[in-house]
């Protein structure tokens, strides 16, 4: 199959030119948006990431150029008008699965960095500095970890925590009975506010969960929580979570994804001026931690992903893709 691949990073064309063997795959650094449907042109599919804009009119531009498949190289959609796709006879096939290890994981990184200043203490040491002033923790044994969305990547991370001997609380819009056997307690959402040391976000990104992180429910939240966002970036407002860090209210935020990163992720621009000022705000605080994105970013991640997707290819054209379809 002709495959226009869009957002390509270097891994990106190592993973898959070692797995592909029968596909032609046409490799383009651009996002798929408005201005790069041509970039799709004679291609069948196309194979996209978190951060390319695939809605009505780039759907329509790529309908138009013959392409019937949209291949996600993720689980989350939210960035694809499913609607738009099924209107025009596109079936979009994602990866609902490539490690919920590797996001998990991510996230207690970004705890316990935040907790212990690991990454302050690295630049201390190297500069000769053996001073621990500023430096101290909390012990995560006994402290209230409440996790939002009890999925995959959700239940893994619980059950770390409940290895940490923290105790878990945990709200999902489903029931989750085999979580709450091995002791993960099931809150409202408010009560999960008003009583987590610890929040962390691993639902998808809806309408109902936009900015489900909002001044609301900040002010709901105990007095220097620790927030941390693995999941999708708009599950958060910003500027009510810089409010918030003003205060003292949140007192830790490890951010692994942005609203606005579709502007800034996955490139190198250290040597220009970066425009948006609430990043750059957010980058101001000493007690805020921020990864571009990488909480996927495994070796078993990579070759799931690529296999996934490679495997979509090969059960659209044997018309059997059924599991990994979105609509
Ligand atoms: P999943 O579909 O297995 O689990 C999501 C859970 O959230 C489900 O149990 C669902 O019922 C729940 N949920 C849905 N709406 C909710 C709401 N309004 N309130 C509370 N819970 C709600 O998905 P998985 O694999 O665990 O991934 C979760 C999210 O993590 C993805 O949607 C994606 O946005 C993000 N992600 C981030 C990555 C990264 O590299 N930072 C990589 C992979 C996923």
């Amino acid at each position: 199959m002709k495959l226009a691949f869009f957002s390509t990073q270097a891994y990106d064309r190592q993973y898959f030119d070692r797995y592909n063997s029968t596909n032609e795959i046409a490799y383009f650094d651009a996002p798929l948006q408005e201005q790069t449907t041509n970039l799709a042109d004679g291609a069948e599919a196309v194979c996209v990431f978190v951060n390319d804009q695939v809605n009505a009119v780039v759907i329509n531009a790529l309908s138009e150029k013959g392409v019937r498949l949209i291949l996600l190289r993720c689980a989350g959609f939210n960035n694809v008008d499913v609607q738009a796709a099924k209107e025009k006879g596109i079936q979009i096939a994602r990866v609902p699965e490539y490690s919920p290890h590797a996001v998990a994981e991510h996230t207690v990184a970004l705890i316990l960095t935040l907790n212990r200043k690991t990454h302050k203490a690295y630049n201390r040491v190297r500069e000769g500095n053996f001073s621990l002033l500023n430096l101290s923790g909390f012990d995560l044994y006994r402290k209230t970890a409440g996790v939002i969305g009890l999925g995959k990547i959700g239940k893994v991370y619980a059950e770390i925590m409940l290895g940490f001997g923290c105790k878990v609380l945990g709200y999902d819009i489903i029931k989750h009975p085999d979580l709450e056997a091995r002791g993960v307690s099931s809150v409202s959402l408010d009560e999960l506010f008003a009583q987590s040391d610890i929040i962390t976000l691993h639902c998808p990104l809806t309408e109902q969960t936009r900015h489900l992180i909002n001044a609301g429910t900040i002010d709901k939240m105990k007095s220097g929580v620790m927030l941390i966002n693995t999941g999708r970036g708009a599950l958060i407002d910003a500027p009510a979570v810089i409010e918030g860090l003003k205060k003292g209210k949140i007192g830790y935020l490890g951010l692994d994804v942005y609203e606005q990163e579709d502007k800034l992720f996955f490139r190198d621009l250290s040597a220009d001026i970066i425009k948006d000022d609430t990043i750059m705000r957010l980058m101001s605080f000493p007690n805020v931690l921020i990864t571009a994105h990488q909480a996927f970013f495994t070796d078993e991640a990579l070759t799931e992903i690529t296999k996934v997707t490679l495997k979509n290819i090969d059960d659209y054209q044997l018309g059997t893709l059924s599991t990994t379809l979105v609509n």
